[in-house]
């Protein structure tokens, strides 16, 4: 089994936002947890490089469109290189084995009786590229994401027939965890409560896209192409595009990680195309909340964007993470706050985590000969920090599988809060000057070395490259494998202990970001 996972296919409009970065850094995190478990992963990320918003911003730039998407997307790939995204698949909607599934996938439909003609009048976003529901007789009516107005279209399309799904969607997004967080779902169930209704999937007049098969003058509608997508990624490198191929590579995904505002997207017409398609469907739609600044909508009007960009450069990847993992609860809105970023990275990461294991690391080194000290009673999983670790390590893998990020981050700090506590309390600086102490001493720091081994693993989805570091610290392998590592008391007495550096650097930021 693989277990396949999605990020949206971003925009190539513009260059991409935090929010972009967010979404990508948050799929990342589960791909590594998967991987972690020993799981086989795709990890699939992409660009969307169709319909009108992309041929207008390209016209407004004065190049064609394609070299404005190979721009553009080339930027994509090289910042999530640069944030050392572990995706497998980067899919661009331009790619030519793309167009030809999006052809076998529409002559699927065709022949299921599921395209039609019709008239399509109503108000459009162009920056969604979606119809609103804003009643036809509305003035000026503005999209209430992109605070622009809206734009009347009255045109002959082809539709796809979503009302005969009506039974099959409701179903759907009443099963159990399809729809997550279930604080979203009840938005999906009015929307289809309402009443499922056809929806166009070409354009007329509208040359940047894929030209639909036996329609003249059509293009598909840049959402039907783009969450097609997903499909094409799933290609091998020496693959005939085929659907029938697809279904061996690794759909259906388990997991669409999106944000809230594309949530019907994927939760109602994606399935639909799919059903009609003969396709199986994915296992579940994560919908995330949406990040402002400093209480802050973050747009360009108002000249508060953060630059993913900028921030790897001036904060670096592990800072980052750990403030959009561990602070913001996955699923609902977050407020970016500088000085709260600064507090949570040098508190968490810089003291708590990077001390303990500086600390502790010293103390064995300079007492037991630069290396792990004899275990004694601080390898039993009696020991107080192996019982917490035993019981924290459990709850991060939970939290993990509930994609709560942040419980998952705070049990792993709590574990490294519990070994400082620990320490203070023993104090081997004070007891190795005594007599006989030193058996005691050496069982002390061994647990509290075991207690920052597990507290690396624990992070690894969430911070790789802090706790490869603590884990080269420790002497062990930088990626570990959780079914085997999550025990107590794997460190080898006697190992070499590497000369102690800092893991984590104090974040000190001058001026905003
Ligand atoms: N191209 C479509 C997706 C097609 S998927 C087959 C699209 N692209 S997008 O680039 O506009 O948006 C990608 C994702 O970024 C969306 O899920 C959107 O919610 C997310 N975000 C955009 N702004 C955001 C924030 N300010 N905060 C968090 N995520 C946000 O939609």
């Amino acid at each position: 089994m693989v277990y396949t996972l999605t990020t949206p296919l971003y925009y190539v409009n513009d260059r991409a936002h935090l929010g972009s970065a967010y979404t990508t850094i948050a799929c990342d995190a589960i791909a590594r947890h998967q991987r972690l478990k020993g799981e086989s992963v795709i990890f699939i990320t992409g660009c969307d490089e169709h319909g009108q918003k992309i041929q207008r911003t390209a016209e407004a730039a004065g190049v064609s469109p394609q070299a404005h998407c190979d721009a553009v997307s080339e930027g994509y790939r090289d910042l999530w290189n640069r944030w050392q995204i572990s995706h497998d698949r980067f899919i661009r909607t331009t790619d030519p084995r793309h167009r030809l599934i999006v052809e076998q996938f529409f002559s699927r439909v065709e022949a299921r009786g599921d395209v039609v003609e019709g008239r399509q009048q109503g108000w459009y976003c162009v920056a969604c590229e979606e119809f609103k529901d804003d009643p036809h007789e509305a003035q000026d009516p503005e999209c209430p994401i992109h605070r622009r107005p809206l734009e009347w279209r009255d045109e002959l399309n082809l539709f796809f027939r979503l009302s005969r799904y009506q039974g099959q969607i409701e179903a759907l997004i009443r099963r159990e965890g399809f729809i997550q967080p279930v604080s979203r779902r009840r938005e999906v169930e009015n929307f289809v409560a309402q009443g499922l209704r056809d929806f166009s999937i070409s354009r007329v007049d509208l040359p940047w896209g894929i030209p639909v098969p036996g329609h003249r003058g059509h293009t598909f509608y840049v959402w039907f192409d783009a969450l097609l997508g997903y499909l094409t990624a799933l290609l091998e490198p020496g693959d005939e595009p085929n659907l029938e191929r697809i279904l061996q590579r690794g759909w259906p995904a388990s997991l669409h990680v999106i944000g809230k505002d594309i949530l019907r997207f994927h939760a109602v017409y994606w399935p639909a195309m799919l059903l009609s398609a003969g396709l199986p469907l994915p296992g579940q739609v994560f919908g995330h909340g949406f990040l402002t600044r400093e209480g802050q909508k973050m747009g360009k009007s108002l000249g508060n964007v953060l630059d993913p960009g900028v921030l790897l450069e001036r904060c670096g990847r592990d800072a980052v993470r750990w403030y959009l993992l561990r602070d913001i609860p996955f699923g609902e809105d977050g407020d970016f706050q500088q000085q709260r970023f600064s507090d949570l990275v040098n508190n968490d990461l810089a003291n708590t985590i990077g001390n303990l294991l500086n600390r502790t690391s010293s103390m064995a080194r300079r007492w037991f000969a630069e290396a792990v000290p004899p275990a004694g009673d601080g390898r039993s999983v009696e020991h107080p920090l192996a019982r917490s670790a035993t019981q924290l390590a459990n709850s991060v893998q939970a939290a993990m599988d509930r994609l709560d990020f942040r419980a998952a981050a705070e049990a792993a700090l709590q574990l490294a809060t519990l070994a400082n506590g620990f320490l203070n309390e023993q104090a081997p600086w004070k007891a190795m000057k005594q007599q006989g102490q030193e058996a005691m001493v050496a069982a002390d720091l061994y647990a509290v070395l075991e207690a920052a081994r597990l507290v690396a693993c624990l992070l690894a989805p969430l911070l790789p490259e802090l706790a490869a570091r603590m884990l080269s610290q420790l002497a062990q392998a930088e990626t570990p494998h959780w079914p085997t590592d999550l025990a107590w008391g794997l460190l080898e007495p006697g190992l070499a202990l590497p000369q102690p550096q800092p893991v984590m650097a104090r974040l000190d930021l001058d001026g905003p970001l």
